[in-house]
């Protein structure tokens, strides 16, 4: 058999030939687009766990191996070298910048990073307790309304555009939201502070004293950041393509891949494993959460272990655990029960048959939220603090998606298994 195709054979030998494409890295991918048109038949494939829905240059995962590449860097040599700005940069527009592109690009994204004013009242009309991940995805919802007639797809500045004010105006909402949740007056964005500083000025000032940026939950944050950009398909920048396929506004598609993102399979892991981590409670009650984990009458579930993609080790929970170490010993933390309580669970985990046979290993929402609280944001927002370094990575894969001649509105199939065809009945006759 030829090594460019796939020959199907089905019922009564009805046979046909279906194209192997193969691409830069990973597995080949078997092209079915003619399949329904020429056999009558659909694939099956809940959740998607073997189907490739686009061709796409921006991350590559080998989830054997524990890669992850961004535009063909190692995230391990960018989260080393570059900044959650470079790395913008990069996935937005293929290449590492030159230093003139970046000083442009970090400008332009400073000075983008103010909401119209008129936005702010929408923090009004949230009850203080509003959950500040409804309220991202509300307020950016709302863009769509503010900056629907500078958004013509086809225009590459306008797509632009649409990338600067994404990545520079999500810090601004996720701060306002969090002092709506505390009670204390919104602070602007100053332009002389970068990304990461910005936000903890955004998030910790107060207008009663002066506030001093802490260099470790700077650094700290924009590693996180680094590490949360992107990750090719998953369930909410698959969602950004999907609405996006449509031609709907970008900012609405971006509202959506946050309100995906907010799900505890997905991003809302990292505020589901602290809050494990403290119904666990102590070292003692571990061998007993194992247990239920393993259960399949329990729902439980630990939280921030298993990944559909990578069957090892998730190459951010390693990196983010070795921060975990620093920040905690930079921030002359002594006392670390919930960070000593993970490790001991993650080693405990590790040598269960259970969670070997099934490839369970920590994810990236496993220790970041320790680091989170350690720098004193609280578990409501660690979901927000992903779709922040998230943000950009939605943007990038819209943008693809966008620009691609071929791309078409993304509508899938089903096997119907409802009710064959019935006579609509007098409710007299019911
Ligand atoms: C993210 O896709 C991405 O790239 C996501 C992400 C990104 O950057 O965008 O990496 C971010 O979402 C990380 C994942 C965060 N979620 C969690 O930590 C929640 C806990 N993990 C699971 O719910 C689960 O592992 C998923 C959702 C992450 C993956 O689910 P899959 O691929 O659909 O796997 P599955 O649910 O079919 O599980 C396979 C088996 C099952 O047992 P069997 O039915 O085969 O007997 O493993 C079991 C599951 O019951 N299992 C777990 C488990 N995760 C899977 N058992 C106990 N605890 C767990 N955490």
């Amino acid at each position: 058999m030829s090594k460019d195709v796939y020959r199907l054979i089905g019922p009564g030998g009805n046979e046909m030939e279906l194209p192997i494409r193969t691409g830069t890295a990973g597995p080949d991918v078997i092209d079915i687009g003619a399949l329904y048109k020429t056999k009558g038949v659909f694939t099956y494939d809940p959740g998607f766990v073997s189907t490739g829905s686009c061709e796409s240059d921006i991350t590559f995962i080998d989830g054997e191996k524990g890669v992850l590449m961004y535009r063909g860097y190692p995230v391990e040599q960018l989260a080393e070298h570059s900044s959650f700005l470079e790395v913008s940069y990069l996935l937005l527009h293929g290449d590492l910048p030159t230093a003139s592109e970046i000083e442009k690009f970090e400008q332009t994204i400073r000075r983008h990073t103010m909401l119209n004013e008129g936005m702010l009242n929408f923090f009004k009309g949230f009850r203080y307790d509003a959950h500040p991940m409804a309220m991202l995805s509300a307020v950016v919802g709302s863009m769509s309304a503010y900056y629907h007639n500078v958004m013509d797809a086809s225009n590459p500045e306008h797509r632009d555009i649409f990338a600067h004010r994404i990545l520079a105006k999500l810090p601004t909402i996720a701060a306002a939201a969090y002092k709506l949740n505390i009670g204390q007056p919104f602070i602007y964005p100053r332009n002389d502070l970068n990304y990461s500083e910005n936000l903890l000025h955004m998030l910790f000032a107060v207008p009663a004293e002066p506030y001093e940026i802490d260099e470790v939950a700077s650094e700290a944050l924009d590693l996180l950041f680094i590490l949360h950009a992107d990750h090719e398909q998953n369930c909410s920048t698959s969602t950004v393509r999907m609405a996006g396929s449509s031609g709907a506004n970008p900012y609405s598609a971006i509202a959506a891949g946050i309100s995906a993102l907010w799900g505890p399979a997905h991003g809302g892991a990292n505020e589901a494993v602290l809050e494990m981590l403290e119904q666990i409670g102590d070292t003692s009650q571990i061998k007993k959460y194992v247990e239920k984990a393993k259960d399949k009458s329990d729902p439980f579930r630990l939280m921030g272990f298993g990944h559909r993609v990578y069957k090892n080790f998730d190459p951010r929970a390693t990196i983010i655990q070795d921060m975990c170490h620093k920040v905690l010993q930079r921030l002359d933390r002594k006392d670390t029960p919930l960070f000593d309580l993970a490790q001991e669970l993650e080693q405990v985990a590790l040598k269960d048959d259970y969670f070997i046979e099934k490839n369970l290993y920590p994810n990236v929402d496993f220790y970041s939220g320790i680091i989170y609280k350690a720098l004193g944001i609280p578990t409501s927002m660690f979901t927000v603090m992903f779709a922040l370094g998230r943000s950009v990575g939605w943007a990038a894969h819209w943008r693809e998606m966008i620009a691609d001649p071929a791309a078409k509105i993304a509508r899938p199939r089903q096997l119907y298994t409802g009710p064959a065809q019935r006579n609509y009945t007098p409710i007299e006759k019911r």
